[in-house]
């Protein structure tokens, strides 16, 4: 007899299969292989660190993108901004709009807004510019699980996008130093060193890559484990 289960389990990869179809170019077979749920670590314990390295609960904190707060709420800072133009923060707009605007300066920055690499890219440039020299941006999602995770547009409930490109930029830009954390998803984390920083532009090279790039070429990146990090936050 077939069970209720299974007819359920083949509806949802057809489903899934249907979804897939248009971006058949995209899919690649291989994992990258972090085990994000054996990683206590998070990008709260990071963001934590680094406004304690900016003077603890008085420092100032801005996050871009926040839905329901998870981490927005998690955050050890009293002067805190949290902007989302649907939902949880402080402000309700999208984060051109917010900088568009902005005339404050901030320690650390969380960057998690909309996961396209041509947001992302703006958003950073945006937040390292409001960022004091000594102060931390932080990033979500650098470290796709697979190529459904990494697709533009989003296929599943799990989407980080192609934000990971922006880690390629950020690497290589100029009064900055940054790190890739291998936690939660991939952390990237910016400290500002200079006020007259510069972004890397390689939107060219970039903007047509796919995961299995990123699968060929995420060693190149400056990885680094949450101890390490939390050491060179502090130092
Ligand atoms: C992954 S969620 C943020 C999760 C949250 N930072 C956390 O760690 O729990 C991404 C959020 O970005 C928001 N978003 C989408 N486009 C945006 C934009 N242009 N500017 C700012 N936020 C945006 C979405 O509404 C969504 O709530």
């Amino acid at each position: 007899m077939v069970s209720l289960r299974s007819i359920r389990d083949y509806r949802r990869r057809r489903r899934q299969e249907r979804r897939d179809r248009p971006y058949a170019d995209n899919a690649f077979p291989h994992r990258l292989d972090y085990r994000w749920e054996d990683i206590r670590y998070n990008r709260v314990s990071l963001i934590n660190a680094a406004l304690a390295r900016r003077g603890g609960a008085t420092a100032r904190y801005l996050e871009i993108g926040c839905a329901g707060n998870a981490c927005f709420d998690s955050i050890l800072a009293l002067d805190k901004i949290g902007v989302d133009p649907a939902r949880g923060g402080t402000h309700r707009m999208t984060s051109d709009a917010f900088f568009a605007a902005n005339d404050r300066r901030f320690d650390v920055v969380f960057v998690d807004g909309l996961h396209e690499f041509a947001q992302c890219r703006r958003d950073a440039v945006h937040a390292i510019d409001v960022c004091e020299v000594g102060g931390f941006v932080l990033f979500h999602d650098f470290l796709p699980r697979d190529w459904r995770s990494a697709n533009v547009p989003a296929l599943q409930g799990e989407w980080t996008g192609d934000v990971w490109k922006t880690a390629f930029e950020l690497a290589s830009s100029d009064g900055i130093e940054f790190k890739l954390v291998e936690i939660d998803h991939g952390v990237g984390v910016a400290r500002k060193i200079r006020q007259d920083w510069r972004y890397a532009d390689r939107f060219a090279a970039l903007q047509a890559l796919k995961f299995k790039d990123l699968y060929a070429r995420h060693r190149e990146l400056p990885l680094i484990g949450p101890h390490d990090a939390l050491r060179w936050i502090a130092a």
